[in-house]
């Protein structure tokens, strides 16, 4: 099967991450132009860092430091890597290739290229992310000209490692929501069958960690980063093109409770389905299993506010 060429969409998976991300730290900002473009694409198996600082007492404090790196598996041997990184009090960054930075995908516990290096030490629990080369400076846009956006010389050194279990989505998830959500559809037999097919055929996996290293960008000094996230796995077939939108929180509590929850429409199957964990302090995961987060309500403009109000529960 020949390598589709890489669309130069803006990448949902980045947008929804950043989105939650920026909401949760009361951050305020327009969402990526086009944010919600589909992306045509397969993925054959894709892993997804995607860390977050945040110190606040009062929001006025809250610090914006984020760093999102992407691994993904397509066909003929090739992996496509991204990096986003954001700095408070420095700037926002994304590496000059993207979206077309595509590596051979020749080991099986490291993959480099375009000065990004991904390897991991003992799966599920130690990986490292390298970076050193240039780095486009300036907020996410999907297309830049030649002589736009100055190019930073940027060298960081992250050590992640979990700091819970892993939720398995396609196991761990509490049925109920799904229930609900197949409820609000007009039942036909093909629907049926495509939520069937759909479940056979992507797979995905999350656990929370904390990343910790140093970055040293351009001549602004080295900062020690000390950032929690998480690291989301998932594979089989995922049509992008099958999403029609989804916004998706990731949350990190003091008290080291961490929580994901998702909203998204697949209009094939479900339009509204409501999905995501908790993880409590004490190692215990539990599966959404009912939420207020309504998909009409969060940024379907494309605008990301500097605070949403949603409640779940998780059992
Ligand atoms: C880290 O992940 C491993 C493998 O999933 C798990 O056994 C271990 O309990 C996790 N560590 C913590 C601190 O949750
Ligand atoms: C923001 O958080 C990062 C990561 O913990 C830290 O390195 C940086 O110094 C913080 N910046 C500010 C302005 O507090
Ligand atoms: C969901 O609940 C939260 C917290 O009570 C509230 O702020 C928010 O407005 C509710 N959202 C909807 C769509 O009802």
């Amino acid at each position: 099967m020949p390598v589709v060429p890489a669309v130069p969409a803006v990448p949902a998976v980045l947008a929804l991450v950043a989105a939650a991300l920026l909401a949760l730290l009361g951050a305020g900002r327009a969402a990526g132009p086009g944010a919600w473009v589909p992306l045509k694409r397969w993925a054959l198996g894709c892993l997804l860092l995607c860390l977050g600082a945040c110190r606040q007492r009062a929001a006025a404090e809250s610090n914006r430091t984020f760093v999102i790196a992407r691994l993904a598996r397509r066909p003929a041997g090739l992996c496509e890597m991204w990096l986003f990184l954001r700095l408070d009090g420095i700037g926002e960054f994304e590496h000059p290739q993207h979206p077309n930075m595509m590596v051979r995908d020749e080991s099986k516990e490291i993959w480099s290229g375009g000065g990004l290096t991904m390897e991991y030490l003992k799966p599920q629990r130690c990986w490292k992310i390298n970076f050193d080369g240039l780095l486009r400076k300036g907020s996410y846009r999907q297309q830049w000209s030649e002589e736009e956006g100055e190019l930073v010389p940027v060298k960081f050194s992250l050590q992640w490692e979990n700091s819970t279990d892993v939720f398995n989505f396609n196991v761990d998830s509490n049925p109920s929501t799904f229930a609900r959500a197949l409820a609000q559809e007009p039942w036909t037999i093909q629907l049926f069958q495509r939520v069937k097919k759909q479940r056979k055929q992507h797979f995905r996996h999350e656990q929370w960690g904390q990343s910790v290293g140093e970055i040293e960008i351009g001549n602004y000094g080295k900062t020690e980063l000390s950032l929690k996230g998480i690291r989301s796995h998932s594979y089989g077939v995922r049509n992008w093109a099958e999403i029609s939108r989804y916004v998706m929180i990731l949350a990190h509590f003091e008290d080291g409770t961490a929580a994901h929850l998702t909203v998204i429409n697949m209009p094939a199957t479900t339009t509204h389905l409501t999905v995501g964990y908790v993880f409590f302090p004490d190692g215990r995961k539990a599966g959404i299993e009912w939420s207020n987060a309504s998909l009409a309500e969060l940024a379907e403009d494309g605008v990301i506010q500097d605070q949403y109000g949603v409640s779940f529960t998780a059992a």
